[in-house]
């Protein structure tokens, strides 16, 4: 079956077009919900995502009805200039001054990754539907590595056949993570219960994996974006000309 693939020129049209669909998308769902929930992706890809975002004003979505998660974090301070968290607040949270209440934040500052889990475990709870097994959120944005990783999802990483638990400390050893470490990372098992899942990925250094994970066999060991596969919702692919290159062209694209 095809993928919904969405091609734009560049970064600055892929990030246009996702702020596009959450204005349009946020309003439906307070409306009907009174809530929305959104994990989001980390890296560089959705920085320029958060700045229009911030641009576009407070008023421009219900940001007081937004409760703003992550899909994954380092296991460092929030000050850190790798920090997940840290990129999100400078580029939204600070402009928006989003209400503290409403940011989920991954305490990757706790020595022991396990707490952190714990607590975000705890989180986590009150997004699990009566009767559910797994959170749900209305939004999952993701980002895909030139390995074809997303969150924290390293190929050949444990977390990977993790299907109960939400969200792991992860061991990892990847150029992509200088080395060894531990990323904290919410498993595909939760991210697959998304509503509207949503790929941003941009750059030419994506297009061998993104022909692999999209266009190749299924491989998920080595190419972990494979994994996201929605339960119940809906998942597309918002991606440039440059990672979309000629090495996609296997895939469908609309
Ligand atoms: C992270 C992200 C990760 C990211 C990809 C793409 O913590 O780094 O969650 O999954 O989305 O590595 O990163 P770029 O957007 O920087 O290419």
């Amino acid at each position: 079956m095809g993928h919904d693939v969405r091609r734009h020129r560049d970064l600055e049209a892929v990030s246009t077009a996702a702020a596009e669909e959450l204005a349009q998308y946020v309003p439906q769902v307070v409306a009907e919900k009174g809530r929305f929930a959104i994990a989001l992706s980390g890296g560089s890809t959705p920085k320029r995502l958060f700045e229009i975002l911030a641009k576009m004003g407070k008023s421009a979505l219900p940001w007081d009805r937004i409760d703003v998660f992550w899909g994954d974090e380092r296991t460092v301070p929030p000050d850190h200039a790798d920090s997940n968290y840290r990129m999100t607040k400078e580029a939204l949270i600070d402009p928006l001054r989003l209400d503290p209440n409403r940011i989920h934040r991954i305490r990757g500052e706790e020595k022991d990754p396990e707490n952190a889990v714990k607590a975000y475990v705890e989180e986590l709870k009150p997004l699990t539907p009566e009767g559910g097994v797994f959170p749900v959120f209305d939004y999952v944005m993701l980002g895909m590595g030139s390995d074809g990783h997303c969150a924290s999802l390293f190929p050949n990483s444990p977390a990977l056949d993790e299907v109960t638990r939400w969200f792991v400390a992860n061991p990892v050893d990847s150029p992509l993570t200088k080395g060894k470490t531990i990323r904290l990372t919410m498993t595909a098992a939760v991210l697959n219960w998304g509503t509207r899942i949503r790929f941003l990925v941009c750059g030419a250094d994506k297009a061998p994996a993104l022909r692999e994970v999209l266009g190749g066999p299924p491989n998920p060991r080595v190419y972990p974006s494979q994994l996201i596969q929605p339960k119940a919702g809906t998942l597309a692919w918002l991606v440039d000309d440059a990672a979309w290159g000629e090495a996609a062209r296997g895939a469908s694209a609309s």
